[in-house]
């Protein structure tokens, strides 16, 4: 979590309504408390948003969290005025957005602002590096400054090495990594992201996570971040606010939202959380590189590289030992040549759907757990630090919430 300063960006009092004529009788009607479902009845109006308040402030990482159809992409939108308003103001570091007129409206969204979507398009036929910078070359930035300043932004992905590979030579989630980092290359205040994690695999979807966590303790961005899960917000977030209908139903940090639910439409998604909390082994769970067939003790050894250990498997991918660092290293002080005398047998083997609570009693022999699908087959690799640490994380989320219930 960074501290943060003064208010940045702030929603006040902002109605839209879809439809024909927003400020006709649906305006009237959500004035005088009529809920989205009734207005849409009378009016045939969709409300998009209902007297949305938040503000943001500057280094934040703020996330906006609700139901598909809760109106955080219509919320994220008027930020950068990609929707107009029916009524009230979007302040963004005391300029009043909703009035800028066309030439300076794109000027601000190109200086202030960076955004990152769910499915992000990359230009098929340009590189890594000339995709990130596209943003950049609109601007008329010159080639030489702009490979600079992508690169950087590359490196801060992790994908600085793949700068001139072609989009299609990247996976789903390193394609998602070039959308963030086109974002961040002309250096914005501000990102606003939408579902960008959304798409992703649990396993890429956590690296991603802890990535702009990185990014944001270091550069000190103020990010505007949306999904409709609640633990990515819990997990993330400086400050949540969940939606619901168009309406802000609650604003606080993640022990806020789980101690102190604001009503029962929260403590419903709250109590879901704490069993969900529930962190699936599959999330967590690093890749299982195996040990080569036929390597000898010295090759296996140092092909852990910083790794707490690796399997052994037999031809058919299962895992049928394990080689720990620490093993690796007696043997070799006992003057041993050979791989066997290194290995053990008795690790544990765990299932990806199950949850860090039940892989917990895994996690007590503190060597490297294998993770098996069905057929027993090698998928991943648990290191039992991993686990203890997610736990121990969770753990102090929920401390605080029996604090609460206690006292
Ligand atoms: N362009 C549009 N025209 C009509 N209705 C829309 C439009 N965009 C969004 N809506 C409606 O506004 C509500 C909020 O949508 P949205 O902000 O996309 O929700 P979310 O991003 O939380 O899934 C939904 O009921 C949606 O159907
Ligand atoms: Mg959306």
């Amino acid at each position: 979590m960074t501290a943060a300063g003064e208010e940045i960006i702030r929603l006040e009092k902002i109605y839209k309504i879809f439809g024909p004529q927003p400020r006709g009788r649906a305006f009237d009607l959500v004035k005088a408390g009529y809920g989205k479902a009734e207005v849409q009845r009378r009016s045939g109006h969709v409300i998009g948003l209902n007297d949305v308040n938040f503000s943001v402030k500057k280094g934040e990482l703020f996330v906006v969290m609700g139901l598909s159809g809760s109106g955080k992409s219509t919320a994220i939108r008027t930020v950068n005025k990609l929707h107009d308003v029916t009524s009230g103001h979007v302040w963004v570091d005391g300029v009043d957005v909703q009035t800028l007129p066309q030439k300076e409206l794109q000027a601000y969204r190109r200086d202030k602002m960076g955004m990152v979507f769910q499915h992000f398009a990359l230009f098929p036929h340009r590189n890594v590096i000339d995709n990130t910078g596209y943003g950049l070359k609109v601007q008329g930035v010159e080639k030489e400054k702009r490979d600079e300043a992508s690169l950087k932004a590359l490196s801060l992905v992790g994908l600085e090495p793949y700068a001139l590979n072609a989009p299609s030579e990247l996976s789903g989630g390193m394609q998602q990594r070039v959308g963030l980092a086109r974002a961040l290359a002309s250096d914005p205040d501000i990102l606003l992201m939408d579902e960008a994690f959304s798409a992703l695999d649990p396993l890429i979807r956590r690296q991603m996570q802890d990535e702009l966590m990185d990014i944001q303790s270091a550069l000190h961005k103020t990010i505007l971040f949306i999904t409709h899960d609640l633990n990515e917000a819990l997990r993330i977030g400086d400050r949540v606010c969940i939606m619901k209908d168009g309406a802000v139903v609650q604003i606080g940090t993640p022990e806020e939202i789980l101690t102190k639910p604001a009503t029962g439409y929260v403590a419903e998604f709250v109590q879901d959380v704490d069993q969900g909390r529930v962190i699936q082994v599959e999330e967590i769970m690093k890749d299982s590189r195996p040990i080569a067939q036929g390597a000898s003790l010295s090759d296996a050894i140092s092909s852990l590289g910083d790794r707490d250990g690796a399997f052994v498997t037999d031809p058919e991918g299962r895992p049928v030992a394990v080689l720990t660092g620490a093993g690796g290293l007696r043997a070799t002080v006992r003057g041993a040549t050979d791989l066997k005398s290194a290995l053990r047998d008795d690790f544990e083997k765990v299932s990806p759907e199950m949850t860090l609570a039940d892989a917990y009693y895994a996690a007590g022999k503190g060597l490297p757990i294998a993770v098996v699908d069905e057929e027993g087959v090698l998928i991943g690799h648990l290191d039992p630090r991993d686990i203890m640490e997610e736990m121990g994380r969770v753990e102090r989320l929920i401390e605080g919430f029996e604090r609460e219930v206690f006292l």
